[in-house]
C-alpha cells in the first residue's frame, strides 16, 4: 500500500474543490486533489446563474445574505482567476447586465409580486415592470405574458470556462489524482488524511472535504444528499435568443434561460435549466425533464424554437438539510467546502474568500475578508453538531 504525504488533500474536484485548491496553492502549500472525474458533476450541469435574488425564498434570508456577499466578489475572484490562468480578461464570461424574470399567468404573477413583496423587505432592488417594458429590455420574450420584474442584481458565468480556468491553474502546481476517497483517517480526534480506491493513504495537515453530494459518505457531519437536476444546451441564432438571463413561471414550473456571449458566426450558447428531484443520483435524462423545460423556454422565448438542441445534462446538486453550504471547519484538520446546492456557481467567489481566511492565503482584500466575517454564521457546519455526528466517519 502506497502512502503520500502533503500539506493540504482537497477531496473534490468540482469548482469548489479546485477554487480551495488554488487558494491554498496560494498560501505556498503542498496540494492534492483527489477526484476519478474532476468537473463532472454538478459544474457540469451548472447554468452559471448568479442569483442571489431570485434563488433566496421566504425563510431563507441567510442564505439571500450569503449570495449577496459573494456576488459582490466575483468580479475581483473573475479577474485573478483569469490573470493566474493567463487567460484574456472576460475569459471566463462573467456578465453583470440583470435579469429579466417573467410571468406567463395572472396565477404567476401572483406568485412574483409575493416574492418581490420580501425582495422589497429584504432590499434586493427588483421591481416590477410591464410585460411591455419587459420586451422593450429583452425583445425575445414573447407576446404571451401576465407580468415582469428586473432583477438588476442577479446575473452569470460560464462554470465551464471558469472549471477550465481553475483547472489550468491547479494541474500547472498541484497534483490532481483521478481516483475516488473512500474514508478519512482520524487520529486523537482529528483529521490527518485520507485513503483512496486504490488503497493510497494520504497524510495531509488540512483536508477540504468537497465532494458535493457525496461528501456525507466520507464524514457523517456533512449531511449532503444529491438533488438531480437537469439543464440543456442550445445553439441559438443570437437575433432570435435573449442577450440577458431570463427566468419565469409557467403555470407554476421555474425555467430559465442563460445566454453566453455571442460568436462571430452571429449564434451564441443558450443554457436552459433546471429540473430539480428529490432522488438518488444519476447522471439518466429523463424525457418528461427535458419536454417541460423546452415547452416552457420556448413559451416564453418563442425564437429558441430554432435552435438546436447540443446537451442534455443531469447531475445532483450537493443539498444540505437547510439547503445552505457547510463552509467552515468540522474537525481539527477538516474544513467543509460543501452542501451549495442550487448556488454552487455563485458562491464559488466566497468559498474562495472564507479557505483564504481559514488557511492564511494572502486574501482577495478586507472586502473579501468582511464578506468572510459577516456571513460565517450562516454556513458554520457545526450548525448540524447536535444531530450529525462530527466525531466519525460516512453514513455510507
Ligand atoms: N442555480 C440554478 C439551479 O440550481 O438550477
Amino acid at each position: 500500500m502506497s502512502s503520500r504525504r502533503c500539506d493540504v488533500l482537497v477531496i473534490g474536484g468540482g469548482i469548489i474543490g479546485l477554487t480551495a485548491a488554488w487558494r491554498a496553492l496560494e498560501t505556498g502549500a503542498n496540494v492534492v486533489v483527489l477526484d476519478p472525474a474532476p468537473g463532472d458533476g454538478a459544474t457540469h450541469a451548472a447554468a452559471g446563474m448568479l442569483a442571489p435574488v431570485m434563488e433566496a425564498g421566504f425563510g431563507e434570508q441567510g442564505l439571500a445574505r450569503l449570495g449577496t456577499a459573494s456576488l459582490a466578489l466575483w468580479p475581483a475572484f473573475a479577474e485573478a482567476l483569469e490573470r493566474a490562468a493567463g487567460l484574456p480578461p472576460g475569459a471566463v464570461g462573467l456578465e453583470t447586465t440583470g435579469t429579466l424574470a417573467v410571468a406567463y399567468d395572472g396565477d404567476d404573477l401572483a406568485v412574483l409580486r409575493r416574492l418581490l413583496d420580501l425582495h422589497r423587505e429584504w432590499d434586493l432592488g427588483s421591481a416590477e415592470i410591464s410585460p411591455d417594458e419587459a420586451r422593450r429590455r429583452e425583445p425575445a420574450v414573447g407576446q404571451r405574458l401576465a407580468g415582469a420584474a428586473w432583477v438588476p442584481r442577479d446575473h452569470q458565468v460560464d462554470p465551464r470556462a471558469v472549471h477550465d480556468a481553475l483547472t489550468a491553474v491547479v494541474v500547472a502546481r498541484a497534483s490532481l489524482v483521478r481516483r475516488a476517497a473512500v474514508s478519512l483517517t482520524w487520529a486523537d480526534g482529528a483529521v490527518v488524511g485520507a485513503v483512496d480506491e486504490a488503497g493510497t493513504r494520504y497524510a495531509a495537515g488540512t483536508v477540504v472535504l468537497a465532494a458535493g453530494h457525496a461528501s456525507g459518505a466520507l464524514f457523517a457531519g456533512a449531511p449532503t444528499r444529491p438533488v438531480p437536476g437537469t439543464t440543456l444546451r442550445l445553439d441559438a441564432d443570437a437575433d432570435r435568443s435573449p442577450a440577458v438571463v431570463v427566468r419565469g413561471t409557467v403555470q407554476g414550473r421555474p425555467v430559465y434561460a442563460a445566454p453566453r456571449a455571442v460568436r462571430p458566426d452571429g449564434r451564441r450558447e443558450v443554457v436552459v435549466g433546471a429540473s430539480s428531484d428529490e432522488r438518488e443520483d444519476d447522471h439518466l435524462t429523463r424525457a418528461g425533464d427535458v419536454f417541460a423545460l423546452l415547452r416552457d423556454a420556448r413559451v416564453l422565448l418563442p425564437g429558441l424554437d430554432d435552435a438546436v438542441l447540443l446537451e442534455t445534462t443531469t447531475r445532483s446538486r450537493p443539498g444540505s438539510p437547510d439547503n445552505t453550504p457547510l463552509l467552515g471547519w468540522a474537525a481539527d484538520g477538516l474544513y467543509l467546502a460543501t452542501g451549495h446546492h442550487r448556488n454552487g456557481i455563485l458562491l464559488t467567489a466566497l468559498t474562495a474568500a472564507a479557505v483564504d481566511e481559514a488557511l492564511g492565503a494572502a486574501p482577495g482584500g478586507t472586502e473579501a475578508l468582511a464578506a468572510v466575517e459577516a456571513t460565517a454564521r450562516f454556513a458554520d457546519p457545526r450548525r448540524f453538531a447536535d444531530v450529525y455526528s462530527t466525531t466519525r466517519g460516512g453514513t455510507a
